[in-house]
């Protein structure tokens, strides 16, 4: 075993089934017809026993119990040795609150993601002796520990939902959202829970990478607006969709060595159903659909 990979969450914001929608999947997974799904957070470890988790979802406690490889072993000896967040929306932060109870841990993290929980004084929460927070610079390698590193890189993405304001720009390039390369015993993982378009470098890392696991909140770019569920489009959300042209379906070479999942799907998106024919396409491309549980072992 070079590193293990367990996905915590595999819905985007608001988790399947979303609290208010009624949607038709939102509707099945109350009925059990598919399987509820928490909100957006990837583990990882080199070594089955420290753990580094992703994205802290508001879904973090219930992800913590649900999956034995983060129970504690002792008394305040959680396996979960740092964190990394890939942007300030409340899907990949809210869950620190819940991590507020005196537990010593790192969370590496950009300036400018940074300064969103900076600029909250909830997350005050966390106590400053006990949590670092480790400021990382985009594509420097950190030492996670002796066998696993990661650094950060710039992902087309925009500001916090909420704090969005005037005319957004949906596509920028710098701190605000981050993909994750992670490397632990010559294994590398990408981790890209949020991207607005497919960009040269990142295609160049994509094709480093042992595994990828990638941004597939919308199947159509118009899906929500096609469900009556909303005026916005993927791209207006910062998120690129599976079909379509510029999709990632199409934009994805075809690098043979590489294993595709998608994760931080939305509650519309019709991959989540078994027999649909959005699914079945979406595995003929190569990809597997995350989800809940999910672990890989490279
Ligand atoms: C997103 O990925 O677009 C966000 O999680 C939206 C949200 O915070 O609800
Ligand atoms: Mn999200
Ligand atoms: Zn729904």
């Amino acid at each position: 075993m070079r590193m293990r990979a367990l996905v915590l969450g595999a819905a985007a914001g608001g988790g399947l089934p979303q609290w208010n929608c009624g949607c038709d999947n939102c509707a099945a997974a109350r009925k059990g017809v598919i399987a509820p799904q928490t909100q957006s957070s990837l583990a990882v470890t080199s070594d089955g026993a420290h753990w580094t988790v992703l994205n802290a979802s508001p879904d973090i406690r219930a992800q913590l119990a649900a999956n034995a490889q983060m129970w504690p072993t002792g008394p305040r000896i959680s396996p979960l040795r740092s964190l990394i967040i890939t942007n300030g929306d409340i899907d990949h932060i809210g869950g620190l609150l819940t991590l507020r109870e005196k537990q010593p841990f790192i969370i590496y993290l950009t300036e400018a993601i940074d300064a969103v929980l900076r600029a909250n004084p909830v997350f005050l929460a966390m106590d400053n002796a006990l949590v670092e927070r480790r400021i990382c610079k985009l594509e420097e390698w950190f030492e996670l520990n002796s066998t696993s590193r990661a650094r950060l890189f710039a992902v087309p993405g925009k500001v916090p939902l909420f704090m969005e304001s005037g005319t957004v720009e949906t596509q920028m390039l710098g701190e605000q959202t981050v993909g994750v390369e992670y490397e632990a015993n010559g294994a590398r993982l990408l981790y890209i829970p949020g991207c607005a378009a497919m960009t040269d470098a990142i295609d160049a890392k994509i094709s480093d990478a042992d595994l990828v696991l990638f941004d597939g909140t919308l199947y159509a770019d118009d899906e929500m607006i096609a469900a009556g569920l909303g005026q916005k489009t993927g791209l207006r959300m910062g998120h690129m969709p599976m079909s379509g042209a510029g999709g990632s379906l199409e934009t994805f070479k075809p690098y043979d060595h590489v294993r595709k999942i998608y994760v931080h799907m939305n509650n519309t998106n019709p991959v989540w159903l078994p027999d649909s024919a959005e699914r079945w396409h979406a595995q003929d491309c190569g990809w597997e659909i995350g989800h809940d549980g999910m672990e890989i072992t490279l």
